[in-house]
C-alpha cells in the first residue's frame, strides 16, 4: 500500500473520521474534539495576484470557533491525492471562512479551478492559533509570502497598535486589506515595492519596535526574526507553514526539534499541526 494511503486509513481510525472519507455526502458535517470536516459551498473566488487566489468558505461551524494562526485542511478531488492541503485562516466573516493561496502544484491548482457553488471537503479549525495579548500591547507582524495571509485575521483580532511587515518576492497581495488594521512596512526581493530586502531589512530600515512579535513565513524568514526578537529581547510567536501530511497529529510527517519533550512521542520532537503551528520564539529548533 502506499505511504498516502497509510496515513490516511490511520489518521481516520485514530480521529472517528472513517465514515466521511468514504462518504461522498453533499452537506454533511462531523465534529470531533473540537475539529469539524465538512463539506462546504464555496461562496466565491478571484485570482488577487499572479498565481494567488482568495476564496471565501461557508463554512459556519468552522467560523464560529476559530481564531488567527489556525489553518484548514482541504481535500482535493483527486483520487490520487488522498491527504489534505493545509491552508491558514486569512478572515472570518460570519458564517464564512477566507483563505489566500498560491497556486504551487496540483492541489492548489485544482482548488484555483472551483467556481462559486460548489463543495468542497474541508476538515477545521486546526492547530493552536496565536495567543491573543488583552492588554494592548504594540505588535509587530511579520508575514513572509503565503505567510502574510494568517497576519490579516491575526491584525483584526488584536486590541494594540499594530505594525505590519510584509516581505514579498516581487507582486504585492493583501496590502491594501493589511493597510486598513496597522500601519504597512514592505519589502520586496527585487525593490519594486518598499526596501529592497528581507523583512528585517525593513524593520531596521523603519527602526521598528515593538512589545511583541508575531510571525508566519518561509523557514529562513522565521530565523531571521527569532534571531532578531531574541537580541532585542521582544517577546515572541511564530508559525511554522512546514509540509504536512494527516494535518491532525497522528503521523508524525511534521516533526521539527524543540527544547520541550513531546506528550506523544517523549522525545524532544514536536508535531507542527497538532502542537503548533504556532510556537514562543526559541521553542523550536529551526
Ligand atoms: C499550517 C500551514 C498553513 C499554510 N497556509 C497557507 C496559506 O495560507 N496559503 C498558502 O498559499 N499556502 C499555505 N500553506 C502551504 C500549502 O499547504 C502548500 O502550498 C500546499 O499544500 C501545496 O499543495 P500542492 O498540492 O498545491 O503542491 P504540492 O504538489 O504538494 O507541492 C508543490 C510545491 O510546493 C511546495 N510545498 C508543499 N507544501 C509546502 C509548504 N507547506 N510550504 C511551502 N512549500 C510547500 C513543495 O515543496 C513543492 O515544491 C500552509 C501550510 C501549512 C503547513
Ligand atoms: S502532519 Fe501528521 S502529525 Fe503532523
Amino acid at each position: 500500500m502506499k505511504n498516502e494511503e497509510n496515513i490516511v486509513m490511520n489518521v481516520t481510525a485514530d480521529n472517528g473520521f472513517s465514515d466521511l472519507v468514504a462518504d461522498k455526502a453533499v452537506g454533511l458535517t462531523k465534529s470531533n474534539n473540537g475539529k469539524t470536516m465538512m463539506e462546504a459551498m464555496v461562496i466565491s473566488q478571484e485570482r488577487i495576484a499572479s498565481d494567488i487566489y482568495s476564496m471565501w468558505i461557508d463554512a459556519e461551524v468552522i467560523a464560529k470557533r476559530c481564531k488567527p494562526g489556525q489553518f484548514v485542511s482541504l481535500y482535493t478531488s483527486d483520487k490520487s491525492h488522498l491527504l489534505p492541503r493545509p491552508i491558514s485562516i486569512c478572515e472570518v466573516k460570519e458564517n464564512a471562512i477566507r483563505i489566500v493561496y498560491r497556486v504551487s502544484g496540483s492541489g492548489t491548482k485544482e482548488f484555483s479551478k472551483y467556481m462559486a457553488n460548489r463543495y468542497v471537503r474541508l476538515m477545521g479549525p486546526l492547530g493552536n492559533g496565536f495567543p491573543l495579548a488583552n492588554e494592548k500591547k504594540t505588535a509587530m507582524l511579520i508575514g513572509g509570502g503565503i505567510g502574510i495571509p494568517p497576519m490579516l485575521y491575526l491584525a483584526k483580532s488584536l486590541p494594540g497598535s499594530i505594525k505590519i511587515v510584509a516581505g514579498y518576492r516581487d507582486e504585492m497581495f493583501l496590502d491594501d486589506s493589511l493597510a486598513a488594521w496597522g500601519s504597512v512596512y514592505v519589502a520586496t526581493e527585487d525593490g519594486k515595492h518598499g526596501i529592497k530586502g528581507t523583512v528585517i531589512d525593513a524593520i531596521k530600515a523603519h527602526q521598528l519596535t515593538a512589545d511583541v512579535i508575531y510571525a508566519c513565513g518561509p523557514k529562513p524568514m522565521l530565523k531571521a526574526v527569532c534571531d532578531y526578537s531574541l537580541t532585542m529581547g521582544i517577546e515572541g510567536y511564530i508559525s511554522l507553514e512546514e509540509r504536512m501530511a494527516c494535518g491532525i497529529g497522528a503521523c508524525l510527517a511534521c516533526v521539527c526539534k524543540t527544547d520541550k519533550k513531546d506528550s506523544y512521542t517523549n522525545v524532544n520532537n514536536t508535531r507542527i499541526c497538532k502542537d503548533g503551528p504556532v510556537f514562543p520564539i526559541g521553542e523550536v529548533i529551526l
